[in-house]
């Protein structure tokens, strides 16, 4: 058994003892939207084609009304390169402002940028002038790794932050630049580095993605002064939990950030970096992943969440497809509710009953989690 793997026993070990799960007075529900096609849902139906799309409700036992938009993982090139992301991107900020009622806040996930091009920053920050509302930012690994995020720090502030939004505490971190330096000893130009970055395989970029020592004292002290049952969002990048280490879907010290998340029961964490919808619950922690606008990422080929929902497969010849953005509500009581809002699914023609979600998740295993196999 290697190091790692000990780790991971160790973890499931103290997390998940017997019976461990999110707080009980917070309910995690789930409604099915099955979606029209060209071809015409009755006769999808009856093929067995029908797509499904998932909305996620969870719901606090305190807090207000509100809601938020989240949009990540736009990769914008310049335009001269490519256009095509840049119009999702356009796309995705005009519904965010159109939304009705409006959003409190707009979160940006991160990955603005495919290069870090400073030219690439400043064009989203000239699409992101399309959104009135007040916007938050963490970083992605695409913005950081050209210039080591001088440019990104510059022009939309550094991470962490934490900000307390009728009655739940939201702190956005940056998982991107906190592992141990790996590219000097390698001779990496600023050039080579964003580029192994900026590929799924990590193994040439390294296991970049961490909380790193300063936030996870961050963290620490920012929950301390948190009551232990209080909703708690924690906005990042990358998951905070091991999906796939191979393609950076982690957090290299995740076994440090759930050790001090444990006590605490209304903690949920929404991330981008993986493009796809996901769910998972490690401990008293959910996690939701979100949508890109630019392009949607396959499931890795093996550690998915046994409570993650099959995503519709993009259609190759529409680029809209399998991609879009996210709308979280916190409703009255604070019950929170993500919409993926995936471009190009129109009608909902079924709105399934609520649910746990957590006790059907013998229906949804796709391929167990590396850890809970061992
Ligand atoms: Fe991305
Ligand atoms: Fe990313």
């Amino acid at each position: 058994m290697d190091a790692h793997e000990f780790e991971r026993r160790e973890m499931h070990r103290i997390l998940q003892p017997s019976g461990a799960r999110p707080d009980c007075r917070s309910t995690w529900t789930r409604r099915s939207f099955l979606h029209n096609s060209a071809k015409g849902a009755a006769g999808l139906a009856a093929a067995g084609f029908l797509p499904i799309i998932n909305t996620l409700d969870l719901a606090y036992a305190q807090g207000q009304s509100f809601r938020f938009a989240w949009v990540s993982d736009t990769h914008l090139y310049p335009k001269n390169v490519n256009t095509r992301f840049v119009e999702k991107a356009v796309r995705a900020f005009k519904e965010v402002q159109a939304m009705n009622p409006p959003a409190d806040f707009l979160m940006f996930g991160g990955d603005l940028a495919q290069l870090g091009d400073p030219v690439e920053l400043q064009l989203g920050a000239e699409l992101l002038k399309e959104v009135k509302i007040k916007t938050y930012f963490i970083p992605g690994e695409h913005d950081w790794y050209l210039d080591m995020g001088a440019t990104w720090n510059k022009m939309f502030g550094a991470s962490p932050w934490t900000v307390d939004h009728k009655g739940v505490r939201i702190i956005g971190l940056d998982t991107i630049s906190h592992a141990p330096d790996f590219w000097t000893s390698r001779k990496y130009s600023p050039k080579e580095r964003m580029s192994h970055m900026a590929t799924l395989d990590g193994t040439l970029g390294g296991a970049w993605s961490a909380v790193g020592t300063r936030q996870l004292q961050y963290l620490s002290t920012q929950l301390a002064s948190w009551g232990k049952d209080r909703p708690v969002i924690l906005m990042t990048h990358t998951p905070l939990y091991e999906y796939y280490p191979a393609w950076n879907f982690w957090v290299r010290d995740w076994k440090a950030v759930h050790e001090i998340l444990a006590p605490y029961s209304n903690v949920t964490n929404v991330h981008g970096h993986v493009h796809q919808p996901l769910y998972n619950e490690i401990g008293k922690m959910r996690s939701i992943g979100m949508l890109a606008t630019s392009w949607p990422w396959p499931y890795a080929p093996e550690g998915v969440p046994t409570l993650t929902k099959p995503m519709i497969r993009a259609d190759p010849g529409d680029h809209f497809d399998g991609v879009g953005w996210s709308q979280l509500s916190v409703a009255g009581g604070g019950k929170v509710d993500n919409e993926y809002r995936m471009f190009g699914r129109k009608k909902a023609l079924a709105d399934a009953a609520v649910d746990s979600g957590t006790d059907d998740n013998r229906n949804q295993v796709l391929s167990p989690r590396i850890s809970d196999r061992l």
